[in-house]
């Protein structure tokens, strides 16, 4: 199903151009949404029926709904860039496509078709695409699917929703700062093996928002989680993946066995940092050696990264027994060339080798 195929029903009064500008001109980061949205259905039996683009409004649920009882609900996130020549381009949504069909898998839901996921994305920007900021905004795309039957049992549903909502945001982390400083929990986990980690599911963020409460709490911006079978390695953050700089050229970051999620933003500079001879190294790290090597200085940086976050350095590491600096605690050079890179291909400001970027009309 291409943008095309989905039925249009435009918002009888979308927000003027005046009151778009105003909205758009510090946005944060999820709080201004546009004026549409896109919908879709699946039912046992029927399939996927029903997609359509429509104003973006509440919709009603039964209180028997499943999603609100058994959690059945996954979702993405991407972002929308307008280049410098006025076009709007998309980075590797063709991943994000494939990780919702996975998360649906380990949920027990539908599959949503490539096509439509992909031409949801289509419909929406091309009802909204004023709203997609240019300059360093970009338009945050959350498609999300739940499970929309009105049934108590424990079961996989046999109805659902999918959704796709769209905002202009500018940076993730209050304030626009240059570099955060993270928490270790050393009490709660967010994946065991065998369970969900490598899904992006509601549930999984449910599950860490104590650990990240307890972050903000220490003065930190995010939470980093250990394993859950040691509490012993590191493994990614609340809402990013971890990588670290060693001073033989090495970039080290977690595997993926099952418990992290896959980062689009992890591969992508995983690539990068091949491209440029950097020895990449998926490994697990202990947080014991994290400890020793920012004290020796055998760790030179360390970064976060995500849609949300991009490259954004780690200038401190506190946890219950202390804390510790990671170099002169202001990020680094080479996380600093590893962001310009992938930012400049996201944005089409220099020459996309891997062919990731996919222009809209
Ligand atoms: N890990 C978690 C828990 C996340 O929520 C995200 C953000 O989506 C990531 C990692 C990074 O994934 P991506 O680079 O695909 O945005
Ligand atoms: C993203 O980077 O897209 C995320 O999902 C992280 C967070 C906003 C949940």
């Amino acid at each position: 199903m291409s943008a095309t195929l989905f039925a249009r029903q435009p918002h009888a009064s979308p927000r003027t151009a005046d009151k778009r500008a105003a909205l758009m001109e510090d946005p944060g980061f999820g709080r201004v949404f546009t004026d549409h949205m896109v919908t879709a259905r699946w039912r046992e039996g029927e399939g996927w029926h029903d997609a359509r683009v429509e104003a973006h409004a509440p919709f009603s649920l039964s209180p028997a709904c499943a999603v609100l009882h058994y959690a059945q609900e996954i979702f993405e996130g991407l972002k929308a860039y307008r280049g410098d020549d006025g076009g709007v381009t998309l980075f590797r949504p063709d991943r994000n496509a494939a990780r919702f069909r996975a998360s649906a898998r380990r949920l027990a839901m539908p599959e949503l078709p490539d096509e439509l996921f992909l031409g949801s994305l289509e419909a929406l920007i091309g009802a909204d695409r004023d709203w997609v900021p240019g300059g360093d905004g970009s338009l945050y795309l959350r498609p999300f699917m739940f499970a929309s039957e009105a049934f108590l049992g424990v079961r996989p549903a046999a109805e659902y929703l999918y959704v796709l909502i769209a905002c202009p945001v500018g940076g993730y982390f209050k304030g626009g700062k240059s570099t955060v400083t993270v928490w270790v929990s050393d009490d709660y986990t967010r994946a065991a093996p065998g369970g969900t980690g490598d899904a992006k599911c509601g549930g999984n963020y449910a599950a860490s928002l104590i650990a990240q409460a307890q972050a903000i709490e220490a003065g930190c911006d995010q939470v980093v989680f250990l394993d859950a079978a040691e509490h012993a390695h590191v493994e990614e953050l609340g809402g990013m993946n971890i990588m670290f700089l060693m001073d033989d050229g090495s970039l080290l970051t977690p595997p993926l066995g099952g418990t992290i999620l896959p980062g689009i933003t992890r591969d992508s500079l995983l690539t990068l940092a091949r491209d440029e001879g950097l020895i990449v190294r998926e490994e697990p790290y202990s947080f014991a050696q994290w400890q020793a090597d920012a004290a020796s200085g055998r760790l030179r940086e360390c970064f976060a990264c995500g849609t949300a976050a991009v490259v954004t350095p780690i200038g401190e590491v506190r946890h219950a027994g202390g804390a510790f600096a990671i170099g002169n605690g202001e990020g680094g050079a080479t996380t600093e060339r590893l962001r310009a890179r992938l930012v400049g291909i996201q944005r089409g400001r220099t020459s996309d080798p891997h062919g990731w970027v996919r222009h809209l009309d």
